[in-house]
């Protein structure tokens, strides 16, 4: 559809649905990152969006790793199911449906699908025999090699290849190789990037056999209608999720709505499976076809594959405890254009988080809003006329908006942010240059001090909704430090400006967006106020021992700022069952903070309680909230908080020493 400012139309994108005989790492986290950023993208655009994700929960390769867990299949996809929701919330990811494809409505869906093949003779019975990969649930190509022990090895993990000989269920693939070649030279761009698209059509000009779709040797997956012994091969089941997942055969109008969809977002593993039969699946079944596959790099580790077995696997939690969900997600999308392959170091990855978020940015949101608050109050009001430069940083966050626009619209993620960071970076050029601090102590110069700080305070805001794809949740506090409307999707692309920054706006007390974190701290030799993610085996209470710690000065004590705290909201950190998250009065401001008491105190017992808090701790970021303060409290032999409270009255704020 064409888009108008009135209907800017719809946006379907998908993830792969994920495997759960394990639980999710980095790589998987990309995939679903990226398709979050693309939908808050459009979603800003003003279409309307369905972001579809969620698990593939078939097949022989979960039903042996159950067995070796001493669990049937659908408890170890339950757990697994669990940590991938928790870690999708923990990334801030805002998916429309999450499918298991033992959902019932998909089972019905897929036997639906391939009773549609089968009547249009598509589908044929036939004996299958050959070899076939348990990991990467897959046939082995005919001209692979036999090994010296005559057997034969899978050229994508490396494990050896079973034979399988069967009666199966066939899909006349054979008969798609034209069609497809057809289609791909007509729609150059429905795989992407490029060199995919090439890697593809070459895979299909070298010839297409019919493919089994169907066993009789693995009993969990769906059962073929009206031939129960045969069940369904397990990527014939999860392709079809891209259908079932938005209503076919359940919600038709949703379906007709957002089919075909914008952009398949897979690896470049799985391409073969998504460019070749996934098309091929949907011209049999009659359905118009995706307008997009991407097929996007692997993120390495020491320049090899993730896996198990080479113990280079990144735990997401071990970057999200420290940095919350942004950094990540900026990392991920600012180091490498998404077609490529990227490598993760730990080292790369502080350095540029403290250089670009800590430096670049989160020091010129602070700066400027505390300038604005100490100079005026929070409310700018009255502003000079615009001088030259000043217009000249207007007019160019003009021409960025629409660059970054178009490079969002292509998925080159890493190009709009590296022209986000130039902007940035003239902004900081801009107040430097400016030095606001100094005019600041001629008071004839105010109204020149105002449009200074007004441009500055606009080009932050206008970065913020450019930002926002990427980093929602630290979008989401630029907002309300700016006093912006709470409306998350009022500001369209379309109506955003560097005027709509009002200097009548009253800025709230920013607090800082990303603390700074020593690589030393992150790596654990100095382990920082972080809390695990997930529950570690609990060891036996300690006997408490006598600590000797140094002596400090007066002077030293004196530097902690000791304040009461009244405590006004208090609820539970989702997912951690000690923290709580805890909205604070300090009596000349409130503050939030988590703290470790979930075992000792429910929410409501903490309410309208006064208690002492260090006020002047660098802020951290615990389970992806930032913690302002830290309170006092006991500790137990077992490890619980004991809060000591007040038995009297005392006013937030009064000084503790
Ligand atoms: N279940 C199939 C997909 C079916 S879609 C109809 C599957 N699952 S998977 O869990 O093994 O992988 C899911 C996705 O994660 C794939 O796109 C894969 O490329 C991606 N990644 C797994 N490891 C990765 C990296 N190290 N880096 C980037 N992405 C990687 O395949």
């Amino acid at each position: 559809m064409a888009e108008s400012s009135e209907n800017p139309g719809t946006f379907y994108v998908s993830t792969p649905i994920y495997y759960v005989n394990d639980v999710p790492h980095i790589g998987h986290a990309y995939t679903t990152i990226i398709a979050d950023a693309l939908a808050r993208f459009q979603k800003l655009r003003g279409k309307e969006i369905f972001f579809l994700t969620g698990t593939d929960e078939h097949g022989q390769k979960i039903e042996k790793a159950a067995a070796e867990k001493g669990l049937t299949p659908i408890e170890l996809a339950d757990k697994v199911v669990g940590r991938i929701l928790d870690l999708w919330k923990d990334l801030n990811i805002e998916y429309d449906f999450f499918i298991r494809t033992t959902m019932d409505f998909h089972e019905r869906g897929v036997q639906q699908l391939f009773q549609r093949l089968l009547d249009k003779g598509d589908i044929y019975k036939g004996t299958y025999k050959g070899w076939y990969c348990v990991s990467e649930e897959n046939f082995l190509a005919d001209d692979i090699p036999l090994e010296p022990d005559g057997t034969k090895v899978c050229p994508d993990c490396g494990r050896k290849a079973g034979v399988v000989s069967e009666e199966s269920y066939f899909f006349r693939l054979s008969a798609y190789q034209q069609p497809l070649l057809d289609y791909y030279a007509a729609n150059p761009s429905f795989v992407r990037p490029p060199s995919r698209m090439n890697e593809v059509s070459s895979f299909v000009r070298q010839g297409l056999k019919d493919l089994s779709i169907t066993r009789t040797t693995v009993k969990w997956g769906i059962p073929v209608p009206g031939d129960p012994k045969h069940t369904i091969y397990v990527w014939f089941d999860a392709l079809n999720n891209y259908l079932t997942g938005i209503g076919y055969g359940w919600k038709a109008e949703l379906c007709g709505k957002f089919w075909p969809a914008d952009i398949h977002l897979i690896g470049k593993d799985i391409l073969r499976f998504h460019a070749v039969f996934w098309p091929a699946f949907l011209m049999a079944g009659g359905f118009p076809l995706p307008k997009c596959v991407f097929g996007h790099g692997w993120w390495l580790k020491d320049e090899a594959k993730m896996s198990k077995s080479k113990g280079n696997v990144l735990d997401p939690y071990q970057i999200l405890n420290a940095f919350g969900p942004d950094a990540l997600r900026y990392f991920l999308l600012r180091e490498v254009p998404i077609g490529l392959d990227g490598n993760f170091s730990h080292e790369g990855f502080v350095n540029r988080v403290n250089s670009d978020l800590a430096n670049d940015f989160g020091n010129l949101v602070q700066r400027t809003l505390t300038m604005i608050r100490s100079y005026f109050g929070g409310t700018i009001g009255e502003c000079g006329a615009e001088a030259e430069e000043d217009a000249k940083l207007r007019a160019e966050f003009g021409t960025l908006k629409e660059r970054v626009f178009t490079l969002y619209d292509e998925y080159a993620i890493n190009k709009a942010l590296e022209e986000i960071w130039a902007y940035l970076n003239a902004v900081n050029k801009y107040l430097a240059g400016r030095e606001p601090w100094k005019i600041a102590k001629d008071p004839a110069q105010r109204p020149r001090l105002a449009r200074i700080l007004c441009q500055a305070a606009a080009a932050i805001r206008g970065i913020s909704y450019l930002l926002y794809p990427v980093m929602p949740t630290t979008a989401d506090k630029v907002w309300d430090f700016l006093g912006e409307k709470k409306l998350l999707y009022c500001v369209r692309y379309q109506d955003l400006a560097f005027e709509g920054f009002k200097p009548t706006q009253e800025i709230k007390e920013p607090h800082p967006l990303f603390p700074r974190v020593a690589l030393k701290d992150f790596l654990g030799e100095d382990p920082p106020r972080i809390e695990t993610a997930k529950a570690q085996p609990k060891a036996a209470p300690a006997p408490q021992k006598e600590t000797h710690m140094d002596q400090i000065s007066y002077e030293e004590f004196m530097k902690m700022d000791f304040k009461v705290a009244k405590i006004l909201k208090a609820e539970r950190v989702a997912g951690a069952n000690k923290l709580l998250k805890l909205e604070i009065d300090l009596g000349t401001e409130k503050r939030q903070m988590v703290a470790g008491v979930a075992e000792t105190y429910a929410s409501e017992d903490l309410l309208g309680k006064s208690l002492i808090v260090i006020a002047n701790l660098k802020p951290a970021m615990i389970r992806g909230v930032e913690s302002q303060a830290m309170l006092l409290a006991a500790v137990s032999p077992d490890g619980k908080a004991i809060i000591p409270f007040f038995d009297r009255e005392v006013a937030p704020g009064t000084k503790v020493k």
